[in-house]
């Protein structure tokens, strides 16, 4: 049963790369600092102590998130009982997952054990929650050089697409219940920040991060049929040797020392299915886009300044394959980032660029910005008032 839902996943996440409609507008200029109606606040920060035995980490942010956090489980669970009539599936993923807990490698397990037992939303379900996240990411991620050559690393995460349309504004409905969820986090040890990264209270893995002066990196969701989600199936299974691909992000965050070794922690896990990562390192020339198959970083795509390559850019397709062109997104910000010009790149320009329909549309949740030589990270949540796409 669990397998059949989440075959309807992959379906829906295939199918949904198919229904985006082509809408583009002018580049748009003089969006930053962020305001008006595509600007809904700048997400809040929190700090969490890496020395805190993992089931305490999130306390504090589960505790102002609980209500968000309990109102996305309950639309989660509306969407599966469209589904699969009757809540079985509920007493399946309250009886079946919270079984897999402990097949999760630490800290992750106890993490999640921690924010189940705050936020009082079943351990299956939280489980659950956390694996969505793997599935179901749309997004635009981008590293720059400006001329000094200092590097601007920036992403858009859109989210929830076909995941049930509010009729009435408009709206996706988990898109719109993700939004008073996210949270920036400074994660620190002995009280020094280690990374700082924006997330979903309640996720436990990283799609977005920076560890200050040393290198910054996003993810982007693969949609391949070169190993697909069998890996994930695979894991349900109880084969467990793929790691899942935002756990490996964490620990690179955590625990990687320089761009070199992010890069290969990134380039050559093994993962339970397909990813993009992207990494900007904190030197003129260091930043890369690494497709992921399961085993294998495939044409590796780097940065190349003196033969004109200044920035690297990602959506959701391979940078050597045409996007589809019912969901082309990055046309358009390469078409917004050429206009810029090297000479004009900054955090302003990089801002405007992701504001630009369709790079900006109905899935966007936050965009972040993040400099590795200032060792800042800024993120806003966004909004994109009709006529946006999709839909
Ligand atoms: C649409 O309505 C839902 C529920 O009433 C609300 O949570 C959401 O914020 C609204 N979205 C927008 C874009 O106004
Ligand atoms: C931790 O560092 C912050 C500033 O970086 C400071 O405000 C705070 O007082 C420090 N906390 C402790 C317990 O030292
Ligand atoms: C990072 O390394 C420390 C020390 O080895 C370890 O305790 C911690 O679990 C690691 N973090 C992650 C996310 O793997
Ligand atoms: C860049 O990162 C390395 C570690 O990989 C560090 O030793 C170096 O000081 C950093 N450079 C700058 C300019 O922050
Ligand atoms: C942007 O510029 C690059 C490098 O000159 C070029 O390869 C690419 O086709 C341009 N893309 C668009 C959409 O203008
Ligand atoms: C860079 O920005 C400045 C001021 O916004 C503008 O006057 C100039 O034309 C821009 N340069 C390019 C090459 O676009």
């Amino acid at each position: 049963m669990f397998l059949r839902v989440l075959c309807i996943l992959c379906i829906f996440s295939f199918v949904s790369l198919q229904y985006v409609p082509p809408y583009t507008e002018d580049c748009r200029t003089g969006m930053y600092p962020p305001s008006g109606p595509t600007f809904k606040g700048a997400v809040p920060w929190y700090t969490i102590n890496l020395e805190l035995p993992p089931n305490k980490r999130w306390t504090q942010i589960i505790a102002d998130k609980k209500d968000a956090m309990i109102s996305l489980a309950q639309a989660v669970r509306d969407l599966a009982d469209a589904f699969v009539p009757s809540g079985r599936l509920e007493e399946l993923v309250d009886k079946a997952l919270p079984l897999m807990i402990d097949t999760l490698p630490y800290p992750f397990n106890e993490e999640i054990k921690g924010i189940a037992t705050a936020s009082g939303v079943p351990l299956g379900e939280t489980l659950l929650l956390n694996i969505f996240y793997e599935v179901f990411t749309v997004c635009t991620s981008l590293v720059a050089e400006d001329p000094h050559g200092n590097l601007i690393h920036a992403r858009n995460m859109d989210f929830g697409l076909f995941m049930g349309w509010d009729m009435k504004n408009h709206s996706w409905v988990i898109t719109e219940k993700l939004k008073p969820l996210l949270v920036n986090v400074d994660f620190r040890r002995n009280n020094n920040t280690v990374f700082k990264s924006t997330n979903f209270a309640g996720y436990v893995g990283m799609l977005t991060g920076i560890q200050p002066h040393v290198f910054t990196l996003t993810m982007n969701e693969r949609f391949s049929l070169d190993g697909g989600y069998i890996g994930i199936l695979e894991w349900i299974l109880g084969k467990r040797d793929g790691m899942w691909m935002s756990f490996l992000t964490r620990s690179v965050l955590e625990n990687a020392t320089s761009y070199a070794e992010a890069k290969k922690l990134l380039s050559d896990t093994k993962l339970l299915a397909p990813a993009y990562f992207i990494l900007g390192g904190n030197r003129s020339g260091e930043a890369c886009i690494i497709t992921r198959s399961r085993t294998h970083n495939l044409n590796p795509l780097e940065l190349a300044v003196k033969q004109g390559r200044w920035y690297v850019l990602e959506t959701n397709y391979d940078h050597w394959k045409e996007p589809l062109f019912l969901d082309n997104r990055r046309t358009p910000a390469m078409k917004c980032m050429n206009q810029t010009t090297q000479a004009n790149i900054s955090i302003k320009t990089v801002y405007d660029v992701l504001s630009t329909k369709p790079v900006l549309n109905k899935l966007t949740a936050y965009t972040t910005l993040m400099e590795v030589s200032k060792g800042t990270l800024e993120s806003y949540i966004r909004d994109c008032p009709s006529p946006c796409m999709p839909w």
